[in-house]
C-alpha cells in the first residue's frame, strides 16, 4: 500500500535516485551509432544490423531453477471472489450499518418475512452469530427466505454439478424443508434445485447438490434458500462450489489454476504482502485461525478493505503449491502491522516467534509432532517440503526501526530448530547477513528499461536476492503491452543475474475486474465470476517462465543504436541454455517502434535447421487484453527456418520474442 520510497522498496519515479550501473549488455548495445529510419512504427527497420554472438559452449553463470514464481495475497478479491471457488459472498453473514451484506430478503407471492443478524447464536465458537429469518407467513407455493448475489454474480454452466452446504436450525421441527436453487437473474428460472430436509432445533450442517441442464453459461445468477412454513430459521456458513481444480473440496477455480500452471511457477510466496501484516496486530494473518473445518475459522478483516473468509487458509495455500508443483515460500508474521504497530523484540515477541515455529511444524512436521498431527487431522498427513521462510514483509516501513532485533530473534529460534531453512529478510540489515533479502519494485516501463542492469554489479558476497514483488505499473486493471515490454526488459536482467537473484515474483497476481473489485492497478490476471484473461504482461511471464535454461552462456551484442547519456535503452536480450535438454533460449525485447535487424552468430554450435519462434507483438504500447477482448495479444508460435551458426533475424518494433534453438 505505501507509495513512497524507503529502504529497498522502490516505486515508480524513484529509480532516478539510484546510481545506475550500465554494464555488460547495455554497454555493448551502445557501441553502434547509426540512426534508425525516422518513420512510423512497424514500417521501418534500422539501417544497422546488430550482431549477437553466443558462445553456447562457454557458460558464465548459473540460472536459478527457482527463478520465476508467484506472489499472492488477498487483494483485489484474489481469493474470495477469485481463485477460491466459493460462489456465496459473505457466507457467514457479516453486516454493517446497511444490514447484512450481499444477502437480500426473498418473499414469493403472499409470503412475509424479515431478516437480521443474530449475535446470540451461531454454529460454533468461531462463528457465534448467524442470519435469523423470521417468517410470519409462507406456504409451499409462497415461499420466504433469502438470496445471495455472489461475487458480482454466480457463474452457472451447462450440465454441471454444484456442491453446497449450510448450517441451520429452526425454532421448531415443523419448519419443513429448505428449498435451495440457483436462479438466473434475467429469466428468474431455477437452473438447479434441491430440497433439504431435517432442519431441527439444534445447529447442524446440511449438504446438497444442484445440477444444471442445457443452458448458456452466464454469471447473471444468484442462490436462493427458502421455506414454505411460518417460523424462525437461522442460517450460517452457506456455501456453494462448482467443480474445482483436481476436484479438491474447498478448492480452486479451474481457469485460474490453468493460467498459473502455464507460467511454470517454481514457488509460491504467501500469504502476503500487506495481507500478512494486517492494518493492526489483531488483524494479522493469524494462521492458527485459518486451519481446520471452515466452521472453526472466524474470518478476519484484511488491510485491503474487506473481510476475508479465510477459506484460503494455511493448508489451502500448501495444497495450491502441491497442485501446481510449486515450492512454498512461507512468510511468517514478524511483529509489525501497517499502522505502525510493532512488537518489541525480547519477551513480548516470544509468542509470535513460537507461532512461527508452530507454523513451520504444521507445514513440515511428521504426524508425531503436535502441529504435524494437526495437519494430518486436517486431511494432509504428508508433510510439505519447505526451503524458504520470509520473516515479515516490507519492514523498512516500520518507523520504530525494530526489524533488526525482530529478525535476529526469529532467525535464532528458527535456525536452532530448522538449520536447513533459508531465512529471508525484508530489508538489508546492518548487524547481520541474512540468507536472502527481498527487494520490491513497482515502476514505469522507462524505469525498468534504464534499470535492467541493476543487479549486474551487485556484490556476489552479499546475501542472495529475492525480488519478491515487482511490476511495471502501466494499465488498469491489468497491464498493457507497454508494461509487458518493461517487464520483459527487467526479466532479461534477472536472468542474466540469476546466480544472485534466485527467485522473483510479479505482484499482484490476480484481480476481479468488476467495479469495486480492484484495490491496486496493474494485476497480472483479470477475471469476473465466469471468465478470466491474461494481460500482455502475463504472456511475457508465460514466455519467460516456459523457456528458461540452466546457465547463461557468454554473449556479446554489438551494433544496436547508442543510447545518449541519460537516455533510455530500448533493446534487450537474454540467452540461457538448458544443459540437460540441449536447448538454447534467446529472448529478444524490442521496445522501440522500429524493427531491429539482427545477425545471431553461434560459433561452433551444431543446431537443428528448424527452431521455434514464440513472438508477442503489438502495434502500440496501449494495446492490451480485457475481459471482453481476452486474446487480442497472445504469443504466436512459428517455425524458425534457416538455423545454423549464423541466423538472420529481424525483431519487429514493439516485440517480445523467444527463439528456441535445439542442439544436435
Ligand atoms: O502488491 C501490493 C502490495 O505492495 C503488497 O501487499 C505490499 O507488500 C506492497 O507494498
Amino acid at each position: 500500500m505505501p507509495l513512497f520510497i524507503l529502504g529497498r522498496h522502490l516505486f515508480e519515479g524513484d529509480l532516478g535516485m539510484i546510481k545506475k550501473t550500465f554494464a555488460q549488455g547495455v554497454a555493448l548495445m551502445m557501441s553502434a551509432l547509426i540512426a534508425c529510419i525516422p518513420v512510423g512504427a512497424q514500417t521501418a527497420t534500422k539501417l544497422t544490423t546488430a550482431k549477437l554472438t553466443i558462445h553456447a559452449d562457454q557458460p558464465v553463470s548459473k540460472v536459478s531453477p527457482t527463478l520465476y514464481g508467484l506472489m499472492t495475497e488477498e487483494i483485489n478479491y484474489s481469493y474470495d471472489g477469485g481463485l477460491y471457488a466459493e460462489m456465496v459472498r459473505n457466507r457467514t453473514f457479516g453486516g454493517d450499518w446497511s444490514g447484512i451484506l450481499h444477502w437480500v430478503l426473498l418473499e414469493y407471492g403472499s409470503a412475509q418475512a424479515k431478516i437480521g443478524e443474530d449475535r446470540a447464536t451461531g454454529p460454533s465458537k468461531a462463528l457465534g452469530h448467524s442470519l435469523k429469518i423470521e417468517v410470519s407467513k409462507a406456504d409451499a407455493e409462497n415461499q420466504a427466505g433469502v438470496l445471495n448475489v455472489g461475487y458480482w454474480g454466480m457463474a452457472v454452466r451447462p450440465e454441471t454439478t454444484y456442491k453446497g452446504s449450510f448450517f441451520a436450525k429452526a425454532d421448531s421441527a415443523e419448519m419443513g424443508p429448505v428449498t435451495v436453487a440457483l436462479v438466473n437473474n434475467q429469466s428468474g428460472k431455477a437452473e438447479g434445485k434441491a430440497t433439504v430436509t431435517g432442519v431441527g432445533t439444534e445447529w447442524k450442517q446440511f449438504e446438497f447438490t444442484l445440477k444444471t441442464g442445457a443452458l448458456e453459461a452466464s454469471a447473471q445468477n444468484h442462490l436462493e434458500l427458502s421455506v414454505g412454513h411460518a417460523g424462525t430459521l437461522w442460517l450460517s456458513l452457506v456455501s456453494l462450489f462448482p467443480p474445482t481444480y483436481h476436484d479438491r473440496p474447498n478448492g480452486f477455480r479451474v481457469d485460474l489454476m490453468e493460467k498459473m500452471a502455464a507460467m511454470h511457477p517454481q514457488f509460491l510466496r504467501f500469504p502476503g504482502g500487506n495481507y500478512l501484516e494486517g492494518n493492526h496486530i489483531s488483524e494479522r494473518f493469524d494462521w492458527k485461525k485459518t486451519i481446520g473445518p471452515l466452521v472453526d475459522r472466524p474470518t478476519h478483516m484484511s488491510p485491503w478493505g474487506y473481510r476475508s473468509t479465510d477459506g484460503m487458509g494455511l493448508l489451502e495455500f500448501l495444497e495450491w503449491c502441491e497442485d501446481l508443483k510449486m515450492r512454498p515460500l512461507l512468510a511468517v508474521y514478524a511483529g509489525y502491522s501497517l499502522s505502525q504497530e510493532h512488537v518489541k523484540p525480547g519477551p513480548d515477541l516470544e509468542p509470535y516467534v513460537q507461532d512461527a515455529l508452530d507454523e513451520i511444524e504444521y507445514v513440515t512436521g511428521g504426524t508425531d509432532t503436535k502441529w504435524g498431527a494437526e495437519r494430518a487431522k486436517d486431511g494432509h498427513p504428508e508433510p510439505f517440503k519447505l526451503t524458504y521462510v520470509e520473516i515479515g514483509n516490507e519492514d523498512n516501513f516500520d518507523h520504530s526501526g525494530s526489524y533488526e532485533g525482530r529478525y535476529a530473534q526469529f532467525y535464532k529460534a528458527i535456525k536452532a530448530k530448522y538449520p536447513e531453512l533459508q531465512l529471508i529478510a525484508t530489508m538489508p540489515l546492518k548487524g547481520m547477513k541474512p540468507d536472502m533479502v527481498d527487494d520490491h519494485y513497482y515502476v514505469r516501463a522507462q524505469e525498468f528499461f534504464k534499470d535492467q542492469t541493476h543487479y549486474d554489479k551487485i556484490d556476489r558476497n552479499g546475501p542472495k536476492i529475492f525480488v519478491g514483488e515487482w511490476a511495471t505499473r502501466e494499465g488498469a486493471p491489468t497491464p498493457n503491452f507497454g508494461a509487458a515490454l518493461g517487464d520483459a526488459a527487467w526479466m532479461t536482467g534477472l536472468e542474466r543475474n540469476s546466480d544472485l537473484v534466485v527467485m522473483a515474483s510479479y505482484a499482484p497476481l490476480l484481480t476481479n475486474v468488476n467495479p469495486g473489485g480492484l484495490q491496486w492497478d496493474t494485476d497480472l490476471i483479470g477475471y469476473d465470476a465466469l471468465r478470466s484473461y491474461g494481460s500482455p504482461s502475463y504472456y511475457a511471464q508465460v514466455m519467460f517462465g516456459s523457456y528458461l535454461g540452466s546457465e547463461t552462456p557468454a554473449t556479446k551484442l554489438e551494433g544496436v543504436d547508442a543510447v545518449p547519456d541519460g537516455g533510455v535503452p530500448k533493446f534487450f536480450y537474454s540467452v540461457t541454455r538448458d544443459a540437460a535438454k540441449k536447448k538454447l533460449y534467446v529472448k529478444l525485447v524490442n521496445a522501440s517502434t522500429t524493427a531491429q535487424a539482427l545477425e545471431i552468430e553461434l560459433p561452433g554450435a551444431k543446431l537443428a535447421a528448424d527452431g521455434k519462434l514464440v513472438a508477442l507483438h503489438a502495434h502500440s504500447t496501449q494495446s492490451t487484453n480485457t475481459i471482453d477482448h481476452p486474446t487480442q495479444l497472445v504469443p504466436a508460435e512459428s517455425v524458425l527456418h534457416g538455423v545454423g551458426e549464423k541466423i538472420s533475424h529481424t525483431v519487429p518494433g514493439l516485440s517480445i520474442e523467444v527463439l528456441v534453438l535445439e542442439e544436435k
